[in-house]
């Protein structure tokens, strides 16, 4: 058989297997978000739970939701830039907009060169700290069809996946190693499309083709199970939350397989590799899954 095959197989099966969510309705988009670019550069179906977002010479797309909220699954469906997408930047995280001690989980998606695999750049901030980096090529077209793209957030840790595979995990190692952990403020939902080519695709090498403008990405589907602070402010802390429970503290045999399967055949960057940025790795990339 070939790995294809295999691969796809596999990667079926154990997709019925893994469910993290408990099956939460999709939000409204109009009553959750807010559009923060040009209007018409965030279109707004007529479903109200999908929506286009456009670059073009007359500027980019952002919109970012209304409320803050603290742990639990945020999810959304996405379509990237189809074709040459190179130097495009399509964006879904969260962030506690506080620039003092921000809090950021980032989704950040870099176009290619047509037929050039798209790459997932992941990054935590925690109280002001960043430079986490890590990268993925994506083992499918992003922009032929939606797929999913989840951030979980416990006490206990972070997960980044793709269509319920973990490409990250990234451990709260607050305790027992002193690295800071996103855990007393709200993050906002934020999503975006802009002009990144001074560093996005091939280190900058390669630039916005405007001729192929408009570039769209497509949102729908957000799914938002977490606490919304302030109002709720006892919510974070209960632990009787369904993302705190005993089984959301470690990836499960099957999760960590493909967890593993991504990363050996996927993964191009780990800043806990880099050794010109990090001459002494930074003490969370010695702690182990
Ligand atoms: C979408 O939202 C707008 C504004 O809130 C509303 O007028 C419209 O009826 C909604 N459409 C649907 C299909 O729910
Ligand atoms: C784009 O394609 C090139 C060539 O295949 C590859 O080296 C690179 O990792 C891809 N992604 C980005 C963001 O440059
Ligand atoms: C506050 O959070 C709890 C879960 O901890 C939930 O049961 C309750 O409905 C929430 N209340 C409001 C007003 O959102």
């Amino acid at each position: 058989m070939d790995y294809f095959v295999r691969d796809s197989i596999f990667l079926l099966v154990l997709g019925v297997v893994l469910d993290f969510s408990v099956g939460a309705m999709p939000v409204s988009f109009s009553e959750e978000f807010e559009v923060t670019s040009r209007e018409d550069h965030v279109r707004i179906m007529a479903d109200n739970y999908s929506v286009q977002l456009t670059l073009d010479r007359n500027g980019d797309a952002r919109f970012a939701s209304k409320h803050e909220y603290m742990f639990g699954l945020v999810s959304a469906k996405i379509k990237l830039v189809a074709g040459d997408s190179a130097g495009t930047v399509t964006t879904f995280y969260l962030s506690s907009d506080r620039d003092i001690v921000r809090d950021e989980v980032d989704f950040e998606f870099l176009g290619n060169r047509s037929g050039q695999p798209y790459t997932v750049q992941t990054n935590v901030y925690a109280h002001g700290k960043g430079d986490r980096e890590q990268r993925v090529n994506l083992w499918f077209d992003p922009s032929l069809d939606f797929h999913t793209y989840s951030i979980f957030w416990n006490h206990n840790r972070i997960i980044f996946s793709v269509d319920k595979m973990p490409i990250r995990v990234f451990k709260n190692n607050r305790v027992k190693l002193g690295v800071p952990f996103p855990n007393n403020q709200g993050m906002r939902i934020y999503s975006t499309l802009w002009n990144g080519d001074q560093w996005a695709t091939r280190g900058g090498l390669e630039k916005i083709d405007w001729s192929k403008a408009p570039f769209h990405a497509y949102y729908k589907d957000f799914t938002i199970e977490s606490c919304r602070v302030p109002i709720n402010a006892s919510c974070p802390s209960n632990p009787s939350n369904w993302w705190e429970g005993t089984i959301y503290r470690q990836l499960s045999p099957f999760q960590e397989k493909l967890y593993r399967w991504v990363r050996v055949n996927y993964m191009i960057y780990d800043y806990c590799t880099d050794r010109f940025r990090f001459p002494v790795p930074p003490p969370e990339c010695t702690a182990g899954v």
